[in-house]
């Protein structure tokens, strides 16, 4: 079965998860001028494409062909300039290092013995300073019905700390939220954020 976002990814007029969440938000008064950004599982662009409209140089990739889609048609609406691919996280072909990274609610669909690497790879192209901003659903929470066969991935409460122990924790939020999406389907979250900083 399909997740309920590849049809909302169709709706051009509407960004599928709302706007830029806060931390995002937040963390641009301390990037450098020109930053280079880079948003993994960007959806339907609602980082991205804030980002880009604030002068960053920002690449964006997502598995979804609708999603990249949906993105290539807002940034030529906006004129803005995003390097845009269809692409899995682990076939993504990094080139350069960036300032900021951004997986956004994306870990908890990526098998559990393919964290590891993956996460591995996002530290290792932030540059030094830099930062990475990680949302992922944990299991504080059980995994909604109409995600089971693709939330494959939901990572124990406070996991993703251990990943970053060698880095800057700047900020960490743990929550439980409930959400209606457009078909009607409610879901129930545990959600962990954090925005790290590499200081090695
Ligand atoms: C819940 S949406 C979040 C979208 C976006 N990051 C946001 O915050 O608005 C999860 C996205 O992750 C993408 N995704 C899932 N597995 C992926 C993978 N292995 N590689 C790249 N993107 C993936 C999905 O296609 C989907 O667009």
């Amino acid at each position: 079965m399909k997740p309920f976002w590849e049809d909302e990814y169709r709706d051009l007029d509407r960004s599928t998860f709302g706007s830029p969440s806060r931390e995002v938000e937040e963390i641009v008064p301390f990037l450098p001028e020109g930053a280079r950004i880079l948003d993994a599982g960007c959806g339907d662009g609602r980082h991205a494409l804030y980002l880009a409209g604030l002068g960053f140089q920002v690449d964006a990739f997502d598995i979804s062909e609708n999603a990249i889609a949906k993105v290539n048609y807002l940034k030529e609406r906006g004129h803005l300039n995003i390097n845009t691919c269809v692409c899995d996280i682990l076939a993504f072909e990094f080139r350069h290092k960036y300032d900021l990274i951004i997986i956004h609610g994306v870990l908890q669909f990526i098998e559990r013995e393919k964290q590891p690497q993956t996460i591995g790879l996002l530290k290792v192209w932030t540059k030094e300073n830099g930062y990475n901003i990680v949302a992922l659903f944990t299991d504080e929470e059980p995994v909604p019905e109409d995600l089971r066969d693709i939330m494959i991935g939901v990572f124990r409460s406070g996991e993703i700390r251990d990943y970053y122990k060698d880095w800057e924790i700047r900020w960490f939020e743990s929550r439980k939220f409930s959400d209606e999406h457009e078909n009607g389907v409610k879901h129930c979250h545990a959600m962990e954020k954090i925005v790290a900083q590499k200081i090695t």
